[in-house]
């Protein structure tokens, strides 16, 4: 199972890079908001320079077919492992399904965003999507059970032998996390505060500090 980061932010990125743990990063236009970006290339290319070869998502900012392939070409243009991000839908409802299949033809690789349900994973997937977003707290907050969709979109995914992966995103908790790998995502893409509170535990630090103490005393 891969970990992704779900930030713009490069300090973070570098910072949990150091550790090995990170296979790649996810972005968003609210991400890129709440970051502080300000220059959406410089900040792209420097986190697929500090990728190297893993895999970074830029999300496209336009509804409009015809931009979202403008968009898809100039953005993979800036580095060979930048992943553009579409959603499934537009706000109207209308499916973006053949501007994802006609990208994956010209060899850009999609990440089909938004995902809510079994059936749009099954259209995304169908299309051609290399990965298939699906937003797990989002999904919770109207009611649904997202651990019981991942674990049926994986099984759909390996009955038919499909290659694209799940990517589960929208973490809101810690358990968010243990419940995406167990009900068997590919990719858990984590916003950073997250990450700090999946390591840290009061009872491991207490159990630490008694080791420490005791080494230091006289027997
Ligand atoms: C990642 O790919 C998603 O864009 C992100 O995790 C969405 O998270 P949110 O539902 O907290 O905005």
């Amino acid at each position: 199972m891969k970990i992704f980061l779900d930030t713009a932010k490069i300090e973070e990125i570098r910072h949990w890079s150091k550790k090995g743990i990170i296979d790649g990063v996810t972005t968003n236009p609210t991400i890129m908001l709440k970051d502080g970006v300000d220059n959406i290339r410089a900040n792209i290319c420097q986190i697929a320079q500090l990728l190297e070869n893993r895999p970074v998502s830029i999300e496209v900012t336009t509804d409009n077919p015809q931009e979202i392939v403008e968009q898809a070409k100039e953005f993979s243009s800036w580095a060979d492992n930048i992943v553009v991000k579409i959603p499934v839908i537009d706000p109207k409802g209308n499916d973006m399904l053949e501007v994802i299949y006609s990208l994956g033809k010209s060899g850009i690789r999609v990440n089909v965003t938004a995902l809510m349900s079994f059936n749009q994973a099954i259209l995304a997937v169908k299309a051609g999507a290399n990965f298939i977003s699906i937003f797990a707290g989002r999904v919770c907050d109207e009611g649904h059970d997202a651990a019981t969709l991942i674990q049926q979109i994986r099984n759909w995914l390996d009955s038919w032998n499909y290659r694209s992966e799940i990517i589960v995103g929208s973490i809101r908790s810690v358990m968010d996390i243990q419940l995406a790998a167990i009900n068997g995502a590919h990719i858990i893409t984590i916003p950073p505060k997250f990450m700090y509170k999946m390591c840290d535990h009061m009872y491991t630090r207490e159990t630490v500090r008694t080791f420490l103490e005791d080494s230091r005393r006289e027997p």
